[in-house]
């Protein structure tokens, strides 16, 4: 194969600008954050549409876990496309969904009997969790964290608390949720410092919120990724979700963990939570279960079923393409060790991450686990102000040398390549991030 990134011609190309322009004509204004306009895809290496080859360090939005169209995951959805496709699971019955579902619950945390409800989307997976929670306990009130992103829709959204523009025009969401404080040690909401700070976000959960205006008795279940994702890529301290997790037990408050970002061996861990040692009592899964295939699945421990037909179901949940695509991902997963060459290839990135720290004065924080890694850009370390133009621009001056990568939280960029990422790509990511900020340091 040729050398990538190969940019034959500036992105976007003619043919690309073509598209794009039909694209903003006739469909709804999203989130775009680059102009790329994808052809085919192999591994890491993404075609446009004008014959530039990139180098895909954004994995479609942590959905690639094992890479662009594997050969595995493409052979498993056309022969399961050829045998049937739709069949209604929720309705009806086939063995591939009472498979995965019984799959997902062994390679969940916790020794116990667990049961599956399947849809299509992370926000949807999270709207199940909140039914199951709010069916299971009779409680009605939720609590999130502050930073967090859990959907758009409006039960997700109203856990949601990481950019006002998530929120804005769409109040009033679900009510009953209280926000709380996340432990995001490089800006501190309290202003204090780890370790001798003691925990306090997280005690304060108790001490603040608990026992004044939250009654617990009244809370069905506590929110929370086990490390930010879109809110900025931030990782909590070690003590961090254990501490919450003994003041959740003592008021009978579920925990529910949501893997959508950070799931599936994103970590280093097979499970984001499984760095804190904690067994949730509901789970989400979705972005990388189906590799491109639209699958979502909430597990949760059985005694928690709402165990009345019509309680809550779907359409498409559990669609035989996405099941037979989830499958063929959880063995990849297995048989390629990715789990262990996200850890592996993650802590290098980050030494590489953290060498560009040295040399260049924007660069305020290098942070993440495995291969869920992000740098936050700030104009001055003392201060810590967000540097989000300057973001911006790296990101736009990495993808004109052929390097696809994401923002997130307000001034930082994610680093999320395919698990199977080589080192001899994580090398050329650095060296044209190294010149991207460079550039836009000058
Ligand atoms: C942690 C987390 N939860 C939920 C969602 C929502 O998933 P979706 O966009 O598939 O609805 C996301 C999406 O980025 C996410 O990162």
């Amino acid at each position: 194969m040729s050398k990538v990134p190969d940019i034959k011609i500036e992105p976007p190309g003619p043919s690309a600008r073509e598209i794009i322009e039909k694209d903003s004509n006739y469909v709804a204004t999203t989130t775009k954050s680059l102009p790329v306009v994808g052809k085919r895809a192999r591994g890491l290496v993404v075609e446009d549409v004008d014959g530039n080859m990139f180098l895909d360090f954004s994995s479609g939005i942590s959905v690639l876990n094992v890479g662009h169209c594997h050969p595995k995951v493409v052979e498993a959805v056309r022969k399961q496309s050829e045998e049937l496709m739709h069949f209604a699971g929720t309705d009806f019955y086939y063995d591939i969904q009472a498979s995965l579902a019984q799959r997902l619950s062994e390679v969940t945390p916790g020794n116990f009997h667990k049961k599956v409800f399947f849809s299509n989307s992370g926000t949807e997976a999270i709207e199940a969790a909140i039914k199951i929670a709010r069916w299971s306990t009779g409680r009605k009130r939720l609590l999130a964290f502050i930073g967090a992103f859990h959907g758009r829709t409006m039960g997700s959204l109203s856990l949601t608390a990481s950019k006002p523009v998530q929120q804005d025009r769409f109040f009033p969401g679900v009510p009953g949720v209280t926000h709380v404080p996340f432990a995001y040690c490089y800006r501190c909401p309290y202003h204090l410092e780890y370790p001798s700070c003691d925990l306090w976000c997280a005690k304060t959960i108790e001490e603040t919120y608990l026992s004044t205006y939250v009654p617990p008795d009244e809370v069905a279940a506590l929110f929370g990724e086990p490390v930010q994702g879109e809110g900025g890529y931030v990782v909590p301290p070690p003590e961090f979700y254990p501490t919450v997790h003994r003041i959740l037990k003592r008021y009978g408050i579920l925990f529910a963990d949501d893997e959508v970002q950070a799931g599936l061996g994103r970590t280093g861990r097979m499970w984001g939570i499984e760095n804190w040692g904690i067994e949730p009592d509901i789970m989400t899964v979705s972005k990388s279960l189906g590799s491109g295939i639209p699958i979502a699945a909430t597990v949760f421990r059985k005694e928690l079923d709402f165990g009345v037909e019509g309680a809550h179901s779907n359409t498409f949940g559990g669609n035989l393409v996405g099941c037979a695509a989830s499958l063929a991902t959880l063995d990849i997963i297995k048989e390629e060790g990715l789990v262990e060459n996200s850890a592996r290839m993650g802590a290098y990135f980050r030494k590489r991450l953290s060498e560009l720290k040295e040399k260049h004065r924007l660069i305020g924080d290098v942070r993440g686990l495995g291969l869920m890694l992000a740098v936050e850009f700030v104009k001055d370390r003392k201060t810590k102000e967000y540097a989000v133009k300057e973001r911006d621009e790296i990101i736009n001056a990495s993808f004109k040398s052929g390097l696809i990568l994401l923002g997130c939280g307000k001034s930082g960029i994610r680093l999320i390549p395919s698990l199977n990422v080589e080192r001899e790509q994580v090398d050329t990511a650095v060296e044209l991030l190294d010149k991207a900020i460079g550039r836009v340091g000058k």
